[in-house]
Formats: structure tokens, C-alpha cells, sequence
């Protein structure tokens, strides 16, 4: 990706919701077992309520595939997490998240932002990432923006957040995810099998 550093900070927009605990913090541990992220990276939950760091895990728990010899590298995992509060809309709570990110990570790391949240924020927490929180590009690092469907609730709401996102972003620093994209016909493709 061009990037002179491997430091990488991953924000999850929405940490205190059912996808984030359900799908998100699980798949992030998993890929940390598995070396497939970077050590350095650091893991920022972040949203409106008042929770702790310990209270977050607590909420994943159930849904964390953890076997007995993996619990040195479940604790590092947790131990490389953080949970902010704050809003969606507010200027300054993303230039707190920001200063977090600097202080933690340093601003030359890369930063991934996961929206985990209902797509009535998606502009307000695009504009403040804009606006406050991407990183040092004269650093050689890179900013990644991930929006979870859906994309809008209809095809002028969707070309809308298009136009609303495309105005502040690449589309290289852009992702959208559909997790059941396809899933009916791979289900098929299991009973054909
Ligand atoms: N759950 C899944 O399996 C799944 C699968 C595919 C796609 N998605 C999509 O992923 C996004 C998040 O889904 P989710 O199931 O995690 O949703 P959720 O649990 O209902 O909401 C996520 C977070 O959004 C905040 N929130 C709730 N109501 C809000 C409001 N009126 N205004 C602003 N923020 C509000 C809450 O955090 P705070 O109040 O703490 O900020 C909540 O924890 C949605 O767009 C959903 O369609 C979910």
C-alpha cells in the first residue's frame, strides 16, 4: 500500500453494538492469533456509551473462539485495545480520538476506520474523519475507510452517501462490506455439492 510503517490504528465505529461483538472483535482476534495483523497494530473501540475497555471484552465474550493454549495471546490481544467515548457528530470528540491516536500510535501510523453503525451517522463520522483524524500522508501513511452495509435504504439514499463519500475519499481508501453478499447462493452451492 505504499506505507513506510507497519504501526497501524484500527477504529471500531459502533464497538458497544451486536455486530462489533458478534463479528468484528472476534474476527480481529482471530486474525491476531494467527499473525495475520500487524503486532504493531492498536485497536480503538469507540462510540456513544459509557463502557470500559473490560466491559467491551466482557460483551465479546461469548462469541470468542478461545482455546486454553491460546490465552497468553488472548490477554495481549485485550492488552493492545483501547475503548473511547464518544459522539458521532461532535467535532471535538474526533479531535480527542485523533490526539488518542497520535499519543498511542504516533502520526505516521496508518488508520483504519470500521463503521460499525447505523447508516444514519455514516456522513457525520466521515466528515469528522476528514476533518480530524486522517493520517500523516507526508509520512507515507494510508487511510482506510470501511462502511458496512447498507449502502442507503434505497437507490437515491445509496447514490446520496456515494456522492457524500466520494467527496472526501479515494475510492482506494474506501471499502464497503456485505457480509451476506452471495451467502444464499454459496448455500446452494453446498447442497449441489
Ligand atoms: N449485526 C450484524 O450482524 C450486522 C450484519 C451486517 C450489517 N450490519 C450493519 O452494521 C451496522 C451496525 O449494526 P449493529 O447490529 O451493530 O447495530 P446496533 O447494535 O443496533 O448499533 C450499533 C451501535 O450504534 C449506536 N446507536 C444505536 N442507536 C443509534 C442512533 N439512533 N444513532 C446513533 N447511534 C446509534 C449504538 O452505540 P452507542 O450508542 O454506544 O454509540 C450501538 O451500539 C448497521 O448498519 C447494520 O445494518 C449488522
Amino acid at each position: 500500500m505504499g506505507s513506510l510503517t507497519e504501526s497501524c490504528a484500527f477504529v471500531i465505529f459502533g464497538a458497544s453494538g451486536d455486530l462489533a461483538k458478534r463479528k468484528i472483535y472476534p474476527t480481529l482476534w482471530l486474525l491476531c492469533r494467527d499473525n495475520s495483523i500487524p503486532k504493531d497494530t492498536v485497536f480503538f473501540g469507540y462510540a456513544r456509551s459509557d463502557l470500559t475497555k473490560d466491559q467491551v471484552r466482557e460483551r465479546c465474550s461469548p462469541f470468542m473462539k478461545v482455546s486454553s493454549e491460546d490465552q497468553d495471546s488472548y490477554e495481549d490481544f485485550w492488552r493492545r485495545n483501547l475503548y473511547l467515548r464518544g459522539s458521532y457528530d461532535k467535532r471535538s470528540d474526533f479531535e480527542t480520538l485523533n490526539e488518542l491516536i497520535n499519543k498511542t500510535v504516533g502520526p505516521g501510523a496508518n488508520r483504519l476506520f470500521y463503521l460499525a453503525v447505523l447508516p444514519t451517522v455514516f456522513e457525520s463520522v466521515t466528515s469528522n474523519l476528514k476533518g480530524c483524524c486522517m493520517a500523516g500522508e507526508e509520512e507515507g501513511a494510508w487511510t482506510r475507510i470501511v462502511i458496512e452495509k447498507p449502502f442507503g435504504k434505497d437507490s437515491e439514499s445509496s447514490d446520496k452517501l456515494s456522492r457524500h463519500v466520494a467527496s472526501l475519499f479515494p475510492e482506494e481508501e474506501l471499502f464497503r462490506i456485505d457480509h451476506y453478499l452471495g451467502k444464499e447462493m454459496v448455500q446452494n452451492l453446498m447442497l449441489v455439492r
